[in-house]
């Protein structure tokens, strides 16, 4: 029987990631089935288990459903335990392993596709919701000089400072953990600032001065297929030339899935070239 693979979410048809882990599979030469299941409100448990009864191996989870996957695995990867959230699951027997890729996912395109090394650089993060919480502990261990994160409401990024002192203490000694508000943003150069907040689709971003950008840096929106975001349209008037979206991670997030379930990881080029919507 033919290994069986699916997303998970409500909506559903938007999803992605059917094309691409089929695509990776055909470039592996890996004969997979992978289809989209459109999880009822209040019915993830029941969706997953009818999948697992049918013999599915594994599911991406999309939203609103990557708590519940949370509460539904019986064994958390770190990253996943501390995103609270899980994007990637895999079935063996009783047991359900729960993953979340979208940090290394994030780390890999950043660092390999975009050829922009985190090591002692200055990181700024804007947003200190569910995305920069799976993407956090991963960008703290490519060691930046500076990881600064700036949200709105200042508890939630203290929060996460916290989180990064009590689960990677020895790297907080070598690179400056901070959080901050948006006023208290003006007149730092940071060589990456990654947009992760869920504002900016609805038209006003988060109030980001230009001169959070220092001189050759990357603005990196975590969002993907919106062309010119509010935030990269606003990078770009501040004179930032070096602009890119979310496709890469969401590539390469998949290619991990992909390779935890498969044993061999897809080359993600023809994935992201397929998928990319120009930033214009
Ligand atoms: P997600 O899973 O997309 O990260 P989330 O966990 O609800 O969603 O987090 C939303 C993030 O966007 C938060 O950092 C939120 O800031 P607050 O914690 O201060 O609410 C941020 N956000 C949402 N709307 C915003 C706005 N208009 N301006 C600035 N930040 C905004």
């Amino acid at each position: 029987m033919t290994d069986r693979y699916a997303v998970i979410g409500n909506p559903i048809e938007q999803s992605k990631s059917p094309f691409i882990h089929t695509e990776f599979a055909r470039a592996c030469g890996q004969t997979i089935e992978y289809g989209r299941i459109l999880g009822p409100t209040g019915g993830f448990a029941a969706s997953v288990d009818a999948f697992r009864a049918a013999g599915g191996k594994g599911m991406n989870v999309t939203a609103p459903f990557k708590l519940d996957a949370c509460a539904y695995c019986t064994d958390l990867s770190v990253d996943a335990r501390l995103a609270g959230a899980v994007n990637a699951m895999k079935f063996e027997g009783d047991r359900v392993w729960g993953e979340n890729f979208d940090g290394v996912g994030l780390v890999r395109d950043l660092q390999v596709n975009l050829a922009s090394p985190l090591k002692h650089k200055r990181v700024l993060v804007l947003g200190a919701g569910g995305a920069t919480r799976g993407a956090w502990l991963p960008l703290l261990r490519c060691l930046p000089a500076e990881l600064v994160v700036a949200n709105r409401s200042v508890d939630k990024a203290l929060d996460l400072v916290e989180i990064a002192r009590q689960h990677l203490p020895d790297l907080v000694q070598q690179c400056q953990v901070r959080a901050t508000g948006y006023p208290e943003l003006a007149d730092q150069g940071y060589d990456v600032v990654l947009h992760a907040t869920s504002a900016g689709l609805s038209g006003e971003g988060p109030p980001v001065p230009p001169a959070v950008f220092s001189p050759g840096a990357l603005a990196y929106d975590l969002t993907y297929g919106k062309g010119l975001t509010p935030f990269l349209r606003l990078a770009q008037a501040a004179g930032v030339v070096r602009l890119a979206d979310g496709v890469g991670m969401l590539a390469e997030q998949a290619a991990e899935a992909f390779a935890w379930w498969r044993g061999v990881r897809p080359d993600t080029a023809s994935v992201i070239r397929q998928l990319t919507v120009p930033l214009q």
